[in-house]
């Protein structure tokens, strides 16, 4: 199948570790939809938060969600707030597999806790902020084709799982 494998969830949900073990075995090319902004903006996510603020990341997000969903054949990592934009999802679905990769807030935190490179997490209660995030977000990922438990399972079973579903779909 040509269709690209595009996996949704919080930061630290393990798209892009996920995504390029996916990428090993499927041979399809992994993408990463953060990464793109930051080279062709040629600053980090960071400062492009601190610099021009969300709402302009978002509109660099929705741009680069929409050249990648023309495209086949890739394994796309989403930003985790890219699905809050009906019109990302939308565009996702018409060439690709969507998978929600879903876990607790708990185990996200103890993921990411000492990562600096997200804006949204700079702040004095950043588990606190993955579970409202995960709140509000919730009704967007459940919009995924497929959703894929994470908690307790190997990278390797997750790895499977989704191809496994990828090719039932
Ligand atoms: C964001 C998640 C980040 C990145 C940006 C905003 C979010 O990507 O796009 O910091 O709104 O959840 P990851 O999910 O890859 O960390």
């Amino acid at each position: 199948m040509s269709k690209n494998i595009v996996l949704v969830g919080l930061m630290g949900a393990g798209k892009t570790t996920i995504g390029k073990l996916l990428s090993n075995i499927t041979k399809k090319e992994f993408t990463d939809s953060d990464e793109i902004i930051e080279k062709e903006a040629g600053k980090t996510i960071n400062e492009i938060f601190a610099e021009h603020g969300e709402k302009h990341f978002r509109d660099l997000e929705k741009n680069t969600i929409k050249k990648l969903s023309e495209k086949s054949n890739l394994i796309i990592s989403t930003g985790g707030g890219s699905i809050e934009n009906i019109e990302n999802i939308e565009n996702l679905k018409t060439n690709s597999v969507l998978f929600y990769l879903k876990t607790t807030p708990e185990i996200l935190f103890s993921r990411i806790k000492t990562d600096t490179t997200r804006p949204l997490l700079k702040n004095p209660n950043p588990l606190l902020t993955l579970k409202n995030l995960l709140e509000r977000r919730e009704p967007f990922y459940k919009m995924a084709d497929i959703e894929i438990e994470t908690t307790n399972k190997t990278s390797d079973e997750i790895v499977k799982e989704i191809i496994e579903k990828y090719e039932q779909f």
